[in-house]
């Protein structure tokens, strides 16, 4: 019995740390404010087709990511614990967006540095796990192992990583022109929700500028001033793509899109789980970029729709967390007058 309950943990156990990009972030709808998704974003590219599979052996198989669909929905998984989501959009190599709640008590710090990949981005039967790129490539060799000859190059561990998402490679070939900018920053976060924002696929081409100064204090302003009063902060940082749909020099080692603009938008609750404050912000990526801030998440939604084009029904938070002024009074007023009468 005891040993039948330990098989049963023990599978669970393996269960839990296999999983697929599922299609959805039912698994961390907990990062988002009312555990209501971002929505209406469908401006992700589709996966290129590997050209010339003719020769491989199994390519379904060994190159099962090829035919994954993009987005990618990642609830950004670290030893084994949730601690954000992302949608990654696999054919520019860039998160469109993350999601995460701030840390609200301690004082934030920033541990580690960006060294993870996500091997469920190669093949969607690999762990969920984030890991570093030697674990990374023993998964993926390890899979290979089952009818995936690495004599053929595109079934080498490199090739395959290197395929599915942005590598330290591509961010150092820039020789400084761009930075890795994080989306979900560290600074927000401590100990293991800190390390776990140290992912590829969390971070985008950032200029070195405004990574260093202007997003950067406005990252600070949003920890230090905006989460006043606050019991929690729901918070959504993103970029805009630049406007090429293909590979092109103004990419990244030809190879990751340079996003036009990094945006953000927040949403602090009372403890009752009622807006108190949101707002948000957009800057250009470009050395002299400057912040823009919004008073409401309409305001940014307008622009990210009308100047950027996201699509008609993109919504970032539910309700856009806007804040009802007085409705708690003149409910009071309401049930007053209601006692009166009768
Ligand atoms: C990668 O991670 C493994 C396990 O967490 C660790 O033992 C190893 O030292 C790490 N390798 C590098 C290069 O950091
Ligand atoms: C992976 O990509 C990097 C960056 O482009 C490159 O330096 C490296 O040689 C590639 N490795 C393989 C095995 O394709
Ligand atoms: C960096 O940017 C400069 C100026 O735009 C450009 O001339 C140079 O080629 C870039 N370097 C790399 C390595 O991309
Ligand atoms: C917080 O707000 C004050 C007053 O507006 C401002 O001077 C300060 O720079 C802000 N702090 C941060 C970290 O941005």
């Amino acid at each position: 019995m005891v040993s039948v309950s330990l098989m049963c943990l023990v599978l669970l156990s393996l269960w839990g740390v296999r999983g697929e990009v599922a299609p959805n972030f039912d698994n961390c709808k907990m990062f988002f404010f009312r555990e209501k998704p971002v929505s209406g974003l469908n401006i992700a590219l589709s996966t290129p087709d590997e050209t010339n599979t003719q020769k491989l052996v199994n390519p379904e198989k060994c190159l099962s990511a090829y035919k994954a669909a993009s987005p990618a929905y990642i609830c950004q998984t670290y030893n084994n614990q949730y601690y954000f989501a992302t949608l990654y959009d696999r054919a520019r190599r860039i998160p469109l967006y993350s999601a995460y709640k701030m840390d609200m008590k301690a004082k934030p710090e920033r541990k580690g540095s960006i060294v993870n990949y996500e091997p469920q981005l190669v093949h969607p039967e690999l762990a969920q796990n984030m890991m570093n790129k030697s674990r990374c490539l023993r998964e993926i060799q390890n899979y290979n192992k089952n009818d995936c000859t690495e004599t053929e190059k595109k079934y080498k561990p490199n090739y395959k990583l290197n395929w599915s998402q942005a590598v330290d490679e591509d961010y150092s070939s820039s020789k400084g022109n761009y930075t890795r900018g994080h989306l979900n920053p560290a600074g927000h976060h401590q100990q293991d929700a800190s390390q776990a924002t140290m992912t590829f696929t969390n971070v985008a081409p950032q200029n070195p500028n405004i990574n260093n100064d202007q997003w950067n204090k406005y990252e600070k302003n949003l920890k230090n001033n905006l989460t006043q009063g606050c019991r929690e902060m729901y918070v959504v940082t993103g970029v805009v793509p630049n406007k090429d749909i293909v590979p092109s020099k103004e990419w990244l080692n030809n190879r990751v899109n340079v996003p036009s603009h990094y945006w953000n938008a927040f949403c602090c609750t009372d403890n009752k789980n009622k807006p108190l404050r949101s707002g948000g912000a957009l800057c250009p990526n470009t050395a002299d970029g400057q912040v823009t801030e919004y008073n409401t998440v309409a305001e940014l939604q307008n622009v990210l729709i009308n100047e950027m084009n996201f699509g008609n029904n993109f919504n970032i938070f539910f309700n856009r967390c806007q804040i009802s002024k007085g409705s708690g009074s003149s409910y009071l007023l309401t049930l007053v007058l209601f006692i009166i009468f009768l």
